[in-house]
């Protein structure tokens, strides 16, 4: 069985384990990592597999695994993919989804972060792509004076006025389009903090048999 999204939305230990992370995120001053990332993440992860022709199912568990993805920050921020994979299993598990599809959700979790993370399923290539995907100034929590000083994760954040993901099945092609304020960030500096975080969208492109470009600002970059 695998549960509707609503009733993950709604499940109070669920929540409370959102709030959570939420919590801990604001008081690291990280960029966003709330309901509206969750959300976003989601939807588009979904989107991914729903543009490739996936299976309804494949659709859903990529859905939730997007919607849980970071749940592991309530813990702590490092491991968080670790320690979310588990923290997902065992309530997807309380909440009466199948082991198999708890597991797989767990796996796709596990794996989002650049750092330790790889693309091992279509689920997970899905949450990676959607994850590296949402760059928007909503996430930056900062004073845009403070911002500018020093941190450049922020900076490139704030830089970002809209990003968006196409899918286009016949050409086997999954686009990243961010438009970037030139006078915030520079595409270099863009560069210097998104390359691994693109090389693993690439992989997780690659394992859904699909190329990934980048375009910032209309002009095609990789
Ligand atoms: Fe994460
Ligand atoms: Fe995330």
């Amino acid at each position: 069985m695998i549960p509707d999204l609503s009733q993950i939305k709604s499940d109070p230990e669920i929540a409370t384990l959102m709030a959570m992370a939420e919590a801990q995120i604001k008081a690291l001053q990280f960029t966003e990592h709330s309901k509206r990332h969750a959300g976003i993440v989601s939807k588009w992860a979904g989107d991914i597999l729903r543009g490739l022709n996936a299976d309804e199912e494949r659709i859903r568990l990529a859905e939730i695994a997007g919607y849980l993805h970071d749940i592991g920050n309530c813990v702590n921020r490092e491991g968080h993919a670790q320690s979310g994979a588990i923290l997902a299993y065992h309530t997807l598990c309380r909440i009466g989804m199948d082991t198999p599809h708890a597991t797989e959700v767990m796996m796709a979790i596990g794996n989002h972060d650049e750092k330790y993370g790889t693309p091992v399923s279509d689920i997970s290539s899905a949450l990676i792509i959607a994850d590296k995907a949402d760059v928007h100034k909503s996430r930056v929590k900062k004073t845009i004076e403070d911002v500018m000083k020093a941190n450049i994760h922020d900076r490139v954040n704030l830089a970002a006025e809209k990003s968006y993901l196409t899918v286009q099945r016949e050409e086997a092609a999954i686009a990243l389009h961010i438009e970037i304020d030139t006078d915030v960030c520079s595409v270099m500096d863009y560069f210097e903090i998104y390359f691994n975080r693109m090389q693993m969208c690439r992989k997780a492109a690659e394992f859904l048999h699909c190329r990934f470009s980048l375009n910032i600002n209309g002009t095609k970059l990789v």
